[in-house]
């Protein structure tokens, strides 16, 4: 037998989130202050840029930024391996998504392929920074501005990350952030725009001051689901009910609880804009941010220490895609992201054993249907796409946590002679499966 273990996720933000969120309903002062322009203040210092606009969510930052960079130029460069919305707002937009492949170890857009594809024709490159991991953003910054191209970084996943000192997301014309739940920083939904440009910004606000607020009772709703998913989460509550609510789900495949905590639904395409994207930021968030940012940073290096356990457990397993350790605040690890060939056997054998761990469930766009009058063929992020098992990085995880995901993952591959190792670029190996095995030996 074996105790519980940590969930496979818990909501950032404080528990006085809560307590704001219903004293500011109560009082009826959701949408008062000016706090939203107070944070935006707080965030361009932050991140060392000339402006930075809030969002409802950074998918409609992603939608109103290349609304205003593809109006001549139409098509955007982007990374196939991203949320499908992602997709849909740069379709919103009234611009053409170009898939361009990636690399298989940090999961992001590599960069030749970036440069390949760019023509006459490209209004923008959109590069994303996936599971709090930085792309290549100095090649992709040469090629852009050789090339005299707009650059845009979708950094939902990186908030806080540096490269050589900068933030991500201040490298191009615009970085993108998200708020949302499930992210470093939360006040439920939210997202912000950053940028040097005083064009760019003058057209977001205009955008924006013609919007109504979000609608208080979605974010009511929002702060109880979050308010539920901070409590049965929570390590006594878990250990106790969800762990073995989860654990039968997944082991017996039944399909009404499993789709409960699954990121992401079956793509469909959207071609305009949902009017009920159309919304402003209120000040009863951005009052709950204001706490989260100084904390940015202190988190991310418990993150990072995690990663350096995972690494020095897992990055000599041949049959393993282990991400790059990166210590110096490139990559703050919002997950840690393995590869692995067949992850629901591996999965399988560690939520037997005790462990509580997920996929990641995104997919490769560029192989969607709902997209096929954009396909293109990508096999990395094909293959990456049916690989991807996420460990916990949050920092209430705790490094017993984590220990105990390497030991079991360890133990899987040394009595699992039969999986198959990655090459250094992680694509499939020619090798058969018995080259691989005595490589591992
Ligand atoms: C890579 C990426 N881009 C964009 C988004 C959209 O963020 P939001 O939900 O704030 O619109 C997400 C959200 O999960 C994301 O993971």
């Amino acid at each position: 037998m074996f105790l519980p273990p940590r969930s496979r996720a818990r909501f950032y933000g404080r528990s006085t989130n809560y307590q704001g969120v219903l004293r500011d309903a109560v009082l009826g002062r959701i949408t008062e202050g000016d706090d939203v322009a107070a944070i935006e203040r707080t965030l361009a210092d932050y991140l060392g840029v000339r402006h930075a606009v809030c969002m409802p969510q950074a998918r409609v930052g992603i939608y109103f930024t290349l609304s205003e960079l593809t109006r001549r130029r139409k098509k955007v460069v982007l990374s196939p391996y991203t949320i499908h919305d992602v997709i849909n707002m740069v379709i919103c937009a009234g611009a053409t998504p170009v898939f361009a492949d990636i690399d298989r170890a940090t999961c992001n857009v590599a960069t030749d392929e970036v440069a390949r594809l760019i023509d006459d024709d490209t209004g923008a490159v959109m590069v994303t920074h996936l599971h709090g991991l930085a792309c290549d953003i100095e090649g992709v910054t040469r090629v852009c501005r050789d090339r005299k191209v707009p650059l845009v970084e979708d950094t939902s996943q990186s908030f806080g990350a540096r490269v050589g000192g900068r933030r991500l997301g201040t490298f191009g014309d615009a970085g993108i952030y998200s708020f949302g739940m499930a992210k470093n920083v939360n006040c439920l939904y939210g997202g912000l725009v950053a940028t040097d440009r005083d064009d760019l910004a003058a057209t977001l606000r205009d955008e924006l001051r013609q919007l109504p607020y979000t609608d208080s009772s979605i974010l009511l709703r929002r702060a109880g689901f979050c308010l539920t998913g901070d409590t049965i989460t929570s390590p006594l509550f878990f250990g106790a009910a969800t762990y073995w609510a989860f654990r039968y789900g997944y082991l017996h495949e039944v399909e009404a609880l499993n789709k409960r905590v699954r990121g992401e639904d079956a793509p469909t395409i959207k071609r305009t804009i949902p009017e009920n994207y159309l919304r402003r930021m209120t000040p009863m968030q951005a009052r709950l941010l204001v706490p989260q940012i100084p904390e940015v940073d202190r988190l991310a290096a418990i993150r990072v220490g995690y990663a350096r356990i995972y690494d020095e457990g897992l990055a000599g397993i041949p049959a393993i895609l282990t991400p790059p350790l990166r210590e110096d605040g490139s990559h703050i690890y919002l997950n840690y992201a393995i590869q692995v060939k067949d992850r629901h056997a591996l999965l399988r054998f560690l939520m037997t054993r005790g462990r509580d761990l997920t996929v990641q469930h995104m997919g490769n766009n560029a192989d969607y249907e709902c997209y096929g009058e954009w396909h293109r063929d990508c096999p990395a992020a094909r293959a990456t796409a049916g690989q991807v098992l996420l460990l916990p990085t949050y920092p209430g995880y705790g490094e017993r946590e984590v220990k105990k995901n390497v030991a079991l993952i360890q133990e899987y591959f040394r009595t699992h002679a039969a999986e198959r190792p990655h090459d250094a670029a992680g694509r499939a190996p020619v090798a058969s499966a018995r080259a691989a095995t005595s490589q591992r030996s």
